[in-house]
């Protein structure tokens, strides 16, 4: 039987780049300011969770990856390199190759997406075919039920409609697809929002499993704290647009940083133990049109000072591998300008 061999890349470095990426989203009101200088290094084989309220920039920055953003959205500033590749340099075509074989997307939608009138296997066939792959019927054949075996999916699901399927197994087959030419990267947004919960545990164990399996580094989009928690090795909590903390998983879910990543955390049931209900963050995100001065985050934050309100503080290091955008961990401000505004 054909099986693909992830190709060569580097074990360990960099695969994924992000460096100061700006999308706007051009509407008549203004340019809607999505992703805000974002900027981020994914290692091979790393499992990053970027979490955030709705609204925050978390799908825009994956469909920017993937270069599947439509207008009125536009990558304004900043560049985005996948193991060596400047992915804004690609052309179309070359871009439609990268997808697929170096990176993939799993989404929510996908699960939608799947053709009606076409047989699983097919659907997925294609996908090989479209990257040059040139196999027997036979072989096609046999390999789309490996695939399948490996999301958990019996052989049969092969010659089913989408129809036929629930909806975690169209997930499954959307995973089957996206890790059909052994990427380098799978972003995963949301995967699981649609599922009731049993079904998500098991559609995130397949996944964490077919990352182990090929090595791919992962992307995983989520609101949840708690689910992405028990997948991923760093945790990226996004804010209006913007990175405002990256961390191993274990110290931002132990010792949250940035005060919207402690309200984040607060907000899990079970990740704190004395908490007894859900507590939701008080107050809105800001529009992402004609944003003030300051720390965005500011008018909500319970330990904001005078300067929060007038400048934006970038992402800097902190200790333990960790890195904030905010300037209580910037000493001068947060010893000389300690007055909180909010309070
Ligand atoms: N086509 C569009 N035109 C204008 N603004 C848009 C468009 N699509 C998204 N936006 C805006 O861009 C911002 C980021 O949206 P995005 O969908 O990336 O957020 P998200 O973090 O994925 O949210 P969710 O958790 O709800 O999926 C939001 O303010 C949203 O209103
Ligand atoms: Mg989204």
């Amino acid at each position: 039987m054909r099986v693909l061999q992830a190709r060569d890349w580097e074990s360990s470095g960099p695969i994924l780049q992000i460096k100061n990426l700006h999308v706007h989203y051009l509407t008549a009101d203004g340019a809607v300011q999505a992703v805000r200088g974002v900027d981020f290094t994914l290692n091979a084989g790393q499992r990053l969770a970027l979490v955030g309220e709705s609204g925050c920039g978390k799908t825009t920055l994956a469909l920017a990856i993937m270069r599947l953003l439509r207008p009125p959205a536009q990558i304004v500033e900043g560049e985005i390199w996948l193991d060596g590749r400047n992915l804004l340099a690609l052309n179309d075509e070359e871009m439609r190759l990268t997808r697929l074989a170096d990176v993939s997307l799993v989404t929510q939608a996908a699960m939608n997406a799947l053709n009606p009138v076409m047989r699983i296997e097919d659907q997925i066939i294609d996908g090989l075919q479209d990257h040059g792959i040139q196999w027997s019927k036979d072989e096609f054949g046999g390999y789309v039920r490996s695939l399948l075996a490996n999301v958990g999916l019996d052989a049969s699901a092969a010659r089913m409609f989408p129809h036929e399927l629930s909806g975690g197994m169209k997930q499954r087959v959307g995973m089957a697809t996206a890790t059909a030419l052994k990427p380098k990267l799978i972003i995963a947004d949301e995967p699981t929002s649609a599922l009731d919960v049993v079904v998500q545990r098991q559609v995130m164990t397949t996944l964490g499993r077919l990352q182990r399996e090929t090595g791919a580094a992962v992307i995983l989009v989520g609101h949840d704290m708690g689910l992405v928690a028990q997948f991923a090795d760093w945790v990226g909590v996004m804010y209006a647009g913007k990175l405002v903390e990256l961390s191993p998983v274990e110290q931002i879910v132990q010792d949250p940083q940035h005060p919207y990543s402690k309200l984040l955390i607060q907000s899990v049931p079970g990740l704190e133990e004395k908490r007894e209900r859900l507590i939701g963050i008080p107050g809105m995100p800001p529009r992402l049109i004609d944003l003030p001065s300051g720390c965005l985050f500011a008018p909500r934050c319970p330990s904001a000072m005078e300067h929060c309100l007038q400048t934006e503080p970038s992402l800097e290091p902190v200790a333990g591998n960790r890195q904030v955008a905010c300037y209580l961990y910037a000493e001068s401000y947060s010893q000389n300008n300690g007055a909180e505004v909010n309070a």
